[in-house]
């Protein structure tokens, strides 16, 4: 057997939590705050129509992805021949990077990461240049001033996975007055229905300022279906024709249509999650700050915190105690971790084991 290059120099795939650790079939005891998800389960109504497509199984899914793709373009209100899906909206990192890089090129992502944009660069032998976040957002100008010839993708996620910070349209405006034509931006928004702010630039509103760009977008978090895997996005004509030849033939199971269809019928219910995340992502910053400990301004459903102490050695206390976070160390920041926030009864275990876990671990000196 010969494996590419590319492949054999990748290091081995990292989950955030190791299942292997997790008692089988006992999980629901755990307070999961390590992946992101939504706490709650699908909408009433995605589960009632995966009931209804559950019995033609048997069959393929249609195959053009019709009733999603018009779905998505009347909801978000961009033309059918715009929207893109896949299997989770990092299928659809992975072919912008199928379609654009060779070894050699270049990506520009932002630090610390989301590990899928690098990964999916490497799969392809591309050389991945990393910006710092700037106040916990990806830092335009500083991914601007290190795109050169060479350079194919800008990843941005907003909000930024694992720090929460966003970008404004004002910077959005410039950025792409300025970023030369050789480039795809891809605007990473698998967060978006978190945000608050008002400022926020918003993807779909950029696909006419006339440069290649990619708006991505899940139905992973807000909607509860992260275990169906349907991702979705925007895209530039000639951007999306490219991807469209690329694409998996099935790339979103029938379930998996069916349910996001549903889904998109209840606004009103996104809504409420969003508001009842902001509420307890509240909750949870006033309990970093009563603890003395830091974190990035976050609009996503999680908070990146510093713990001043060895990132693992708090995730393996508080699992001790129940509870599931990410270590930062998967992103490169060994001090922090990764808090999603989880419903109300969640965050109220969360403050009890971290109060615990926090007198159990050694502070780092210098942290
Ligand atoms: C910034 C960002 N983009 C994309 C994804 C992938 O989401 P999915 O593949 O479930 O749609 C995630 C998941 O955590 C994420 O944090």
């Amino acid at each position: 057997m010969r494996v590419r290059p590319e492949i054999a120099a990748l290091p081995p795939y990292r989950p955030g939590t190791d299942h292997g650790e997790l008692p089988r079939g006992g999980g629901e005891a755990l307070v999961r705050l390590d992946n992101n998800e939504a706490p709650w389960p699908p909408f009433p109504e995605a589960l009632d129509a995966i009931q209804r497509v559950a019995g033609g199984l048997n069959r393929y899914p249609e195959i053009s992805c019709r009733d999603i793709v018009e779905a998505l373009a009347a909801f978000h209100e961009v033309p059918v021949d715009g929207v893109v899906v896949g299997s989770g909206s990092v299928s659809l990192i992975r072919t912008l990077a199928l379609v654009l890089l060779s070894p050699g090129d270049e990506i520009v992502v932002t630090t610390p990461p989301y590990p899928a944009y690098g990964v999916a660069g490497a799969l392809m032998g591309a050389n991945v240049q990393r910006v710092p976040a700037q106040g916990g957002a990806p830092d335009l100008e500083g991914m601007l001033a290190r795109v050169g010839a060479r350079t194919r993708l800008v990843f941005v996620a907003s909000p930024h996975n694992p720090t929460g910070g966003i970008v404004r349209r004002r910077a959005l405006e410039d950025y792409l007055a300025r970023v030369p034509g050789h480039v795809v931006t891809v605007l990473d928004q698998a967060y978006l229905e978190y945000v608050t702010d008002p400022e926020y630039a918003d993807g779909r509103q950029y696909l006419d300022a006339g440069k290649p760009l990619a708006v991505l977008r899940t139905f992973s978090k807000v909607y509860g279906l992260a275990g169906l895997r349907v991702g979705y996005g925007f895209a530039t004509r000639e951007l999306r024709e490219v991807m469209e030849r690329a694409r998996e033939n099935f790339p979103v199971s029938s379930l998996g249509q069916a349910a996001a269809v549903a889904s998109l019928s209840r606004p009103d219910r996104v809504r409420e999650r969003s508001q009842a995340t902001a509420t307890e992502r509240a909750r949870l910053r006033q309990l970093c700050d009563q603890l003395g400990l830091g974190y990035t301004p976050s609009e996503g459903n999680f908070l990146f915190v510093d713990v001043h102490r060895e990132a693992k050695a708090m995730c393996a206390a508080l699992r001790r105690r129940g509870v599931l976070v990410r270590s930062g160390d998967v992103h490169g920041a060994p001090t922090w971790m990764r808090v999603t926030v989880g419903g109300t009864e969640d965050i109220r275990r969360f403050d009890a084991a971290l109060r615990e876990s926090l007198a159990e671990v050694p502070e780092v000196a210098g942290s």
